[in-house]
């Protein structure tokens, strides 16, 4: 899909649909106002015949509509003007894209991001506005013996500009919007993908990939690399499994060397089952996307890359498959991580937290300014959010608020959650240093507080996407999310760096 951005009129272009928005109720925002005044009032024509309110999500295709140029004119309810804020907008946006996406029409111009929202400047709306229009086209078929036939036709989407002093902001937020769609498609494919195919293995192989089109340094870690560093927490998840266990890591440097990098950390479990803590049958195939953090690093990594973001980051991804076999750990296993601290494996379902620890300790030694862990840590997450919000703890409140500010920036919100002392009691265990699991209450917190227990060298965040990693349903499937969110953040910090 092509992106342009120009300052023009909606009776004027020649292409195969213009789009213009209708408040509730049958009030015309400018731009349909003056298409209507070009048109001798055939849009209130229409509406007054009781054809469109301009109530939210609905649209009204409209054809050789007199006095205009183009083919199509399409109308898209944009819900009550004192209502339009953010939610309105994005509605109204994938509303437009799913219209157009029904047509014929090959290219379309849209007149809506001129339309004004409270707190938000032409560049959110613009390259929103790319995110949803890509998302829009997104479509896994790879395991499909045939490929869906594609019925879509759109190819080209131009925006327009009120001023052409507002183009170089445009452009530059097409190019934003773009690169983060390009890596949520990535994390959407990784997800996406059978768990047979998908394996520790093919997350290194995609890695290696990466690295090697956009020159960045990577090294994966084997099993017996990993037994050298002492890592007996992400061995244990690994040895119920068939597949090798792989300790991924890439760097991109686009800055000075001597700048620390923000490390990310993301939970690669290509297939969790529960291991011998064994998960009910019931939807255990959506496991697969038990890899979500893991992709979205990788996704990230490909959005910055294509920006040419001038930061430091380190990618670490901890891959393996939990898997119940006569090898495997059991509850009541004891082992070392490479922190020294021993843990009880109590659940062997609480696998994300074993792998993540030891990555977090691997972490230390590239001097972070930070490190942030990225997982689908917990159900109760789940729970207590939805699919709405990322859950958001960390040992920083500084950099929770960066985190949260990036998150309402890019419309991929998180919601903080404390890491308070009080909850650290529940992970005592009668035997080792620290049990895997705390009990029924505040899964999600508990999670995060094993975590803390190997976090204590830098300053850390820890994101839990269970909830918004992936949808299920009828439209089961990997979300990309919480791409723009991290994307953003790193943006956000170079640009206050430099
Ligand atoms: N990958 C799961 C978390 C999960 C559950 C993500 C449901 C998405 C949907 C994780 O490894 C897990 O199994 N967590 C357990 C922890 C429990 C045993 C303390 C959970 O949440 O049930
Ligand atoms: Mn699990
Ligand atoms: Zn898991």
């Amino acid at each position: 899909m092509d992106f342009g951005i120009k300052v023009g009129i909606p009776e004027k272009q020649r292409g195969a649909c213009v789009v213009v928005g209708i408040f509730e109720s049958r009030k015309l925002s400018d731009p349909a106002k003056t298409l209507d005044k070009a048109t001798d009032g055939y849009i209130t024509g229409i509406l007054r015949n009781g054809d469109m309110e301009g109530k939210a999500s609905t649209t009204l295709l409209l054809h050789n509509v007199p006095n205009t140029l183009c083919k199509r004119v399409l109308l898209v309810g944009l819900g009550k003007e004192k209502d339009f804020g953010d939610k309105a907008y994005l509605d109204a946006m994938r509303a437009t894209f799913n219209a157009l996406n029904k047509t014929g029409a090959v290219d379309a111009t849209l007149f809506l991001t001129e339309i004004s929202i409270k707190d938000r400047e032409d560049d959110w709306k613009i390259s929103q506005t790319v995110i949803i229009a890509m998302e829009s086209i997104y479509c896994f078929d790879r395991h499909k013996s045939k490929p869906e036939e594609n019925k879509r036709l759109l190819h080209k989407v131009t925006l327009n500009a009120t001023d052409s002093a507002r183009l170089t902001v445009g452009k530059e937020a097409i190019q934003q919007g773009l690169a983060i769609a390009h890596g949520m498609n990535l994390a959407k494919d990784l997800g996406n993908l059978a768990p047979n195919i998908c394996t520790p293995t093919y997350l290194a192989d995609q890695a290696k990939e990466i690295a090697k089109t956009h020159k960045l340094k990577i090294s994966v870690l084997e099993q017996k690399d990993m037994e050298k560093l002492g890592m007996g927490a992400l061995l244990a998840v690994a040895r119920g499994s068939r597949q090798p266990a792989k300790l991924i890591v890439v760097e991109y440097q686009g800055h000075k060397k001597t700048e620390k990098p923000v490390v990310l950390v993301g939970k690669g479990v290509t297939f969790d089952t529960g291991g011998i803590s064994l998960k009910p049958s019931p939807d255990m195939d959506e496991m697969k996307y038990d890899m979500s953090g893991a992709a979205s690093v990788l996704g990230t990594l490909t959005a910055i890359t294509e920006m040419k973001l001038a930061i430091n980051v380190v990618a670490i991804i901890p891959a393996t498959e939990n898997m119940p076999d006569g090898n495997a750990t059991k509850p009541g296993d004891v082992v070392t991580s490479m922190s020294g601290q021993t843990i009880e494996i109590l659940n062997t379902d609480a696998e994300g937290r074993l792998i993540l620890c030891d990555a977090l300790t691997y972490a230390e030694r590239y001097k972070p300014e930070m490190v942030i862990d990225i997982a689908t840590l917990t159900g109760a997450c789940v729970i207590a959010l939805g699919n709405v919000a990322t859950g958001l703890i960390s040992n920083d409140d500084k950099l929770a608020q960066e985190l949260l500010r990036a998150g309402q920036q890019s419309a991929d919100r998180a919601w903080q959650l404390p890491l308070w002392d009080d909850y650290q009691d529940l992970l005592k265990s009668n035997f080792a240093d620290i049990a895997n699991i705390g009990g029924r209450t505040a899964g999600t917190i508990t999670a995060a507080c094993f975590l803390s227990r190997f976090t204590k060298e830098y300053r850390w965040a820890h994101l839990d996407i269970a909830g918004t990693a992936w949808k299920s349903g009828k439209e089961k499937g990997s979300t990309g999310r919480p791409v723009p969110l991290l994307t953003q953040f790193l943006i956000t910090r170079a640009r206050e760096m430099n």
